[in-house]
């Protein structure tokens, strides 16, 4: 890539997709190209890109009108992973060598890696052989560290919510307890803020083990008072007491190989036996991940992607845009992999939860 003396800036979305990452990819694109005449570089599919050296020249018109779009226009691949590749014979191999190479050949002065804790992993191991780059957070899961907002949480809360207000009505017409599973990974944040919103009388998170019994309990005493339906949000990592997450399926070639999903199932199964009331159980799967972001998540990005590209261009590199207390911070990227943020038991949004007679199942 020779010829032009711009200096290029870099993007790339890794992991699953969310609303939000449009208006972060613009964010990012107008502050270089508006304020420091930069060229702008979009690589597609995530890190697959990186390893088949696939990208795009992005201008100002590209990123124009797509502030209120969701998904990705530059594609995003939540299996690609430079460290573990596989090959045409599905071996796993190391290609890190060669994303590196491909990045060094599109002479970039910085990489923007929008993505949750996968991409974020990659994207240290990188930046420690050397790659120049920047995190910014984005995931629905809203379980990154040292940040207390990612990308397209807030959107997928605002569907989630909406799915449970109307379940509700129909819950109320035939006196049914209706169970609804919410994506979330192994943290319960999205069914906690959901489940609060939407007035769940029942919660079930992963980070508090429930027991089926209390959860029938529950719905029995509010029958009794006369409530004749009973909502019961759950987490798809949610699991019993002494049991475990219920898995779907094993995506081998993915960098967290884990798809939860049947929790729902299988405590609608143990309402209905327990109680003997009739249960139904709506799975929003990945309908939380589509549709358009919601002003928060627009604020969010456009301030995410002013910072990832200021830092860019300041040279601060090997770190992640965060926000704290309202505030933008960079933080070592260090400080943000390793671990997931969880719900605490003594996180305040549980409290109030319990303070207005929500159950956690225990
Ligand atoms: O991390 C985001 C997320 O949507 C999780 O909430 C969910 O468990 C997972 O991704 C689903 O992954 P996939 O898109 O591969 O089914």
């Amino acid at each position: 890539m020779q010829g032009s003396k711009k200096k290029r800036i870099g993007i790339l979305t890794g992991g699953g997709d969310c609303p939000g990452l449009n208006a972060t990819i613009r964010a990012i694109a107008k502050t270089a190209i508006l304020n420091y005449d930069m060229e702008v570089i979009g690589i597609k599919d995530g890190f697959l890109g990186l390893i088949e050296n696939r990208f795009l020249n992005v201008s100002y018109g590209d990123v124009s009108g797509i502030l209120t779009l969701g998904g990705t226009f530059l594609g995003a691949s939540n299996k690609a992973n430079p460290y573990r590749h596989p090959d045409f014979k599905g071996r796993f191999k190391d290609v890190s060598g060669t994303a590196v190479e491909n990045y060094c050949a599109m002479e970039l002065a910085g990489l923007v890696c929008i993505g949750g804790d996968g991409t974020l992993n990659i994207a240290y191991k990188l930046s420690k052989r050397g790659v120049k780059l920047v995190g910014v957070p984005k995931t629905i899961d809203c379980d990154l560290r040292q940040t207390d907002a990612t990308i397209g949480f807030d959107s997928a809360l605002v569907t989630a919510t909406q799915a449970i207000d109307k379940l509700h009505t129909t819950a109320q017409s035939h006196h049914r307890v209706m169970v609804i599973e919410v994506m979330g990974r192994y943290a319960g944040w999205l069914a906690l803020y959901s489940g609060l919103a939407g007035g769940g009388d029942i919660i079930l998170l992963p980070e508090i083990p429930y027991d089926i019994k209390k959860v029938c309990e529950v719905v029995l005493k509010r029958n009794q008072r006369g409530k004749r339906f009973s909502i019961v949000v759950v987490s798809e990592g949610a699991r019993p007491k002494a049991g475990k997450m219920v898995v779907k399926k094993i995506v081998k070639d993915s960098t967290d190989p884990v798809r939860l999903g049947g929790i729902g199932d299988k405590i609608a199964d143990g309402i209905e036996k327990i109680t003997r009331l009739e249960t139904r159980v709506t799975v929003l799967g990945h309908l939380q991940r589509g549709g358009e972001p919601t002003p928060f998540d627009r604020i969010l990005a456009t301030r995410f992607g002013v910072a990832g590209c200021e830092m860019v261009a300041k040279g601060d590199f090997g770190k992640v845009v965060t926000l704290k207390a309202g505030n933008i911070r960079a933080v070592d990227l260090a400080k943000v992999v390793g671990d997931i943020r969880r719900v605490r038991l003594k996180d305040p949004v549980i409290k109030a939860a319990m303070a207005v007679g929500t159950s956690f199942g225990v």
